[in-house]
């Protein structure tokens, strides 16, 4: 009976202990630390809304090379971007075709009615083409 007892009283302290330091963790029984302030305080979240946006930029269409589309091209391109980007690919028609349904698919451009978009692939195709074989386009270990 008397040994009853005291396992009764170490259970129910233990229970206690756990009680206790689980409802401390919980943080029900500690208010903030002294000098707490909420992060949200010290540094309030920046949201940038020109995130991941393409820098702005001042071309103009003599920036790309002349040829026929070029303005066709411009107008249809830089309203989101600077022409460096596109001069800076060298691409094969198909991939000039995906590039362009990247930017519709991903990027929101308005897409294109067919001659137009005709007319900029062949612009892109003549001025862009892939760059010299053994460059980057092919893999030199395959020849
Ligand atoms: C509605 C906006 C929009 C229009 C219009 C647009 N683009 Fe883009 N384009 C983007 C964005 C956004 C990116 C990503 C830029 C970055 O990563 O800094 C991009 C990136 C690109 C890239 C680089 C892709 C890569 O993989 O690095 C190429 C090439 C490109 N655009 C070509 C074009 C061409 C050609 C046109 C016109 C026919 C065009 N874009 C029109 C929004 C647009």
């Amino acid at each position: 009976m008397k040994q009853l007892t005291i396992t009764h009283v170490v259970v129910a302290s233990l229970t206690a202990v756990i009680l206790l330091v689980a409802l401390d963790r919980a943080g029900e029984l500690r208010g903030p630390r002294p000098g707490y302030v909420p992060l949200a305080k010290i540094a309030p979240a920046v949201v940038d809304p020109d995130k991941g946006k393409p820098p702005p930029h001042n071309d103009t269409v003599a920036d790309l090379p002349d040829g026929k589309g070029r303005d066709t091209v411009f107008y249809a391109c830089a309203a989101c971007h600077g022409v460096a980007i596109i001069k800076a690919q060298g691409l094969t028609r198909d991939l000039w075709d995906a590039s362009l349904d990247l930017m519709v698919s991903r990027h929101h451009m308005v897409p294109m009615k067919p001659e137009e978009r005709t007319e900029v692939l062949d612009y892109l195709v003549e001025q862009f083409p892939p760059r010299r074989k053994g460059r980057s386009s092919e893999n030199p270990f395959l020849k």
